[in-house]
C-alpha cells in the first residue's frame, strides 16, 4: 500500500473565485475570495479560438457573458468559437449585478499573475469545448507550466475529462493531476492511475471511509465539491479528506 505524498495545498478551496458572491471565474471573484481569507482557488479553464486559455464554466457564453447583447442572438454561442480579441470585449460581471458590471472574462494568464502576486494557490479545471478534451489539456498544461516555472507549488490540475488529463500529462508530466468524478464509473481507479493522478475530486456525497481508504492506497489524496453546508463540511472533515472546494466563503472560515 502507498501513502499519499506530501500535501502542499489547504483544505479550503473557493469554488470560481469566491463562489455565488461575485462574478464566477472572474478576477473580481478572485479578490473577494481573498477578502474571505481564501488563499487556494478552483476556476475552469478552457480555449479561446485561437488558443488562448481563459475562464468559463459553460460551454457556451450565454449565462455568465452579455454575448447574445453585444453580438446579436444570431452569434454563435459557443465560447470556444471566438477568438480571444472578441472575448476579450465582453462583459462577464453585469449578469451578476450592477457592482460587477464591466468585469472581463480572465486569461489564464492574468490569474497567474494575480495568484503568484499574492501567495495564492490554484487549481484550475481543465474544461474542454466538447471534441477538443486533450488540446485543451495539453495547452492549458503548457502555459501552467510556463507561467509558474521555478515556483514552489504548481497549480493542481484537475478534469472530469481523462483526454484532457492524458494531454496535460503528455506536455507537463511534473505538473500535479486530479480526476474529477460526479460518478464512480467502471475503470475509474485504473484510469486515475495511468493518468499518474495525485488525487480523486469526489462529488463530495461520494465519499465515505471505505472509498477515502481505496483511494489512499493508491497514493492519492482525497478532495471534494461543492461542499456548501456546515453539516457536509463536518462529515468530510470527521472522515480525514483533504480538501474541499466551496462556494460558501462568506460560511466557512479557511483555518
Ligand atoms: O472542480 C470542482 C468543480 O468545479 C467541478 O464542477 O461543474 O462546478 O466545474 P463544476
Ligand atoms: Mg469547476
Amino acid at each position: 500500500m502507498s501513502m499519499p505524498a506530501p500535501w502542499p495545498y489547504p483544505r479550503w478551496i473557493a469554488h470560481r473565485g469566491a463562489g455565488k458572491l461575485a462574478p464566477e471565474n472572474t478576477l473580481a471573484a478572485f479578490r473577494l475570495g481573498a477578502q474571505h481569507g481564501y488563499r487556494m482557488f478552483e476556476c475552469d479553464v478552457k480555449l479561446s479560438h485561437d488558443g488562448v486559455p481563459f475562464l468559463l464554466h459553460d460551454t457556451t457564453l450565454a449565462r455568465t457573458t452579455n454575448a447574445a447583447r453585444a453580438w446579436g442572438a444570431q452569434a454563435q454561442p459557443t465560447a470556444g468559437a471566438h477568438a480571444w480579441g472578441a472575448l476579450a470585449q465582453l462583459d462577464a460581471g453585469a449578469w451578476h449585478s450592477r457592482a460587477f458590471a464591466g468585469e472581463p472574462l480572465p486569461t489564464l494568464a492574468a490569474i497567474a499573475a494575480y495568484c503568484l502576486a499574492n501567495g495564492h494557490l490554484l487549481n484550475i479545471e481543465i474544461k474542454p469545448t466538447p471534441g477538443l478534451e486533450e488540446t485543451t489539456g495539453r495547452v492549458v498544461a503548457e502555459h501552467a507550466a510556463r507561467l509558474w516555472q521555478g515556483q514552489a507549488v504548481p497549480p493542481l490540475l484537475s478534469s472530469f475529462s481523462p483526454q484532457a488529463l492524458e494531454g496535460a500529462r503528455a506536455t507537463a508530466p511534473h505538473l500535479p493531476r486530479a480526476l474529477l468524478l460526479d460518478t464512480l464509473w467502471d475503470g475509474w481507479r485504473e484510469t486515475a492511475q495511468a493518468l499518474g493522478c495525485v488525487a480523486i475530486v469526489c462529488n463530495h456525497a461520494l465519499w465515505d471511509a471505505a472509498l477515502i481508504a481505496q483511494v489512499n492506497a493508491l497514493g492519492m489524496r482525497t478532495l471534494s465539491y461543492t461542499v456548501n453546508d456546515e453539516w457536509a463540511a463536518q462529515r468530510l472533515i470527521a472522515l480525514g479528506t483533504d480538501g474541499i472546494i466551496t462556494d460558501r466563503v462568506d460560511l466557512f472560515a479557511p483555518a
